[in-house]
């Protein structure tokens, strides 16, 4: 059967890491609430001429490395991101250009924090149905420019930063490499959640986030659990095979209720929360590479990765590396 195989990954993060000590003489907040309530210690700012396609080509440019493979040979770039460097052309567009691989399909995905997992299904499908061979899939973000940061319930508890993977269409064994099944979810009625307040179409302004995290947090853990068992429901795989999760990082506590729900150990859950913060569409891939370079994600490892964002929109994506 045709699967898409990770060949590799890449990520990316601004110069400057943002201490919670920091934010302290910015914002009516302590170290202590945001580490008990969220278990962020720090998050990274992106500053003067860094944007989301600039952290975008670099964690893409460092997947490919990692992959051993040319950008020009790529011939899709599914980018997923909700802080696009301008209303248009898509930020997949830029970093085509920045690697040499024009001509080929390059468009943006927006499905905020869940975007990663829209991107790879959508690439996915892509490569499984012959219309590309070699993929970049991409989440980026520069949350930072639209907080508002008079809001201590949000803002604090997003970062910047870039995540990449190369995806290649392969022919593999039943247990061999590759992305094995994907559920992906939205519900609409609960745009009222979490959304930014402005938009080309309505002010005219980029806007601002706005959030009732308790209510987030509480649909995201219901919403985790579900899609998680779902995902696994149609292999042949059950949650004790699972080797690592790879969650988007929103909470500590979601993805502590999120392990206990499925019967999975803490040591299991990829936690990057507490040095990237919520990166939106780039957390679940930048998670990802920081667990592959430090040597806890293998070839061969069974791996989740799952993510629940504006939209609702939510996803799980189970993958053999
Ligand atoms: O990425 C997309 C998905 N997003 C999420 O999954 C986020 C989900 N939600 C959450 O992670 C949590 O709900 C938050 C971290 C956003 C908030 O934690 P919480 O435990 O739900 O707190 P809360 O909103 O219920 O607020 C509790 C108290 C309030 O004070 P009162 O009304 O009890 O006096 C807030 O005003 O904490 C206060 N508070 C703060 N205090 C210090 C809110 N933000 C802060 C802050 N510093 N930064």
């Amino acid at each position: 059967m045709i699967r898409s195989v990770v060949c590799g990954s890449g990520s990316a993060l601004p110069g400057a890491a943002v201490t919670n000590a920091e934010l302290e003489q910015r914002v009516d907040t302590t170290d202590a609430w945001i580490v008990e309530r969220t278990g962020i210690r720090q998050r990274y700012i992106a500053g003067e001429g860094e944007t989301t396609s600039t952290l975008a080509i670099e964690a893409a440019r460092n997947a490919l490395d990692a992959a051993g493979i040319e950008g020009s040979t790529i011939d899709l770039i599914v980018l997923a991101t909700a802080t696009p460097d301008q209303t248009f052309p898509a930020t997949a567009t830029i970093v085509q250009d920045a690697l040499g691989c024009n001509g080929g399909i390059a468009f943006d995905v927006a499905a905020v924090c869940s975007g990663f997992l829209y991107a790879l299904a959508t690439a996915d499908s892509m490569l499984r149905t012959g219309m590309a061979k070699r993929a970049l899939v991409i989440g980026a973000e520069t949350f930072s420019r639209i907080l508002d940061w008079e809001d201590r319930t949000t803002c604090v508890l997003f970062g910047d930063g870039a995540g990449a993977i190369v995806l290649e269409a392969r022919e593999c064994a039943a247990d061999g490499p590759g992305v094995i099944a994907t559920r992906l979810h939205a519900d609409g009625a609960h745009n009222e959640l979490l959304y930014v307040d402005g938009g080309p179409s309505t002010t005219g302004t980029v806007g601002m986030l706005r959030m009732k995290g308790r209510e987030v947090f509480r649909h995201a853990v219901v919403n985790l659990s579900t899609v998680l068992e779902e995902t696994l429901a149609g292999t042949d795989y059950t949650a004790a095979d699972i080797d690592w999760v790879v969650p988007h990082q929103a909470n500590a506590r979601i993805l502590e209720a999120t392990a206990r729900k499925l019967g999975l150990p803490p040591g299991k859950v990829v936690v990057t929360v507490d040095r990237h913060a919520n990166t939106s569409a780039a957390s679940v891939p930048l998670a990802f590479d920081t667990a592959v370079k430090d040597g806890r994600i293998k070839p061969g490892d069974l791996v989740m990765f799952e993510a629940m964002g504006g939209g609702f929109t939510w996803g799980a994506s189970l993958v053999r590396i």
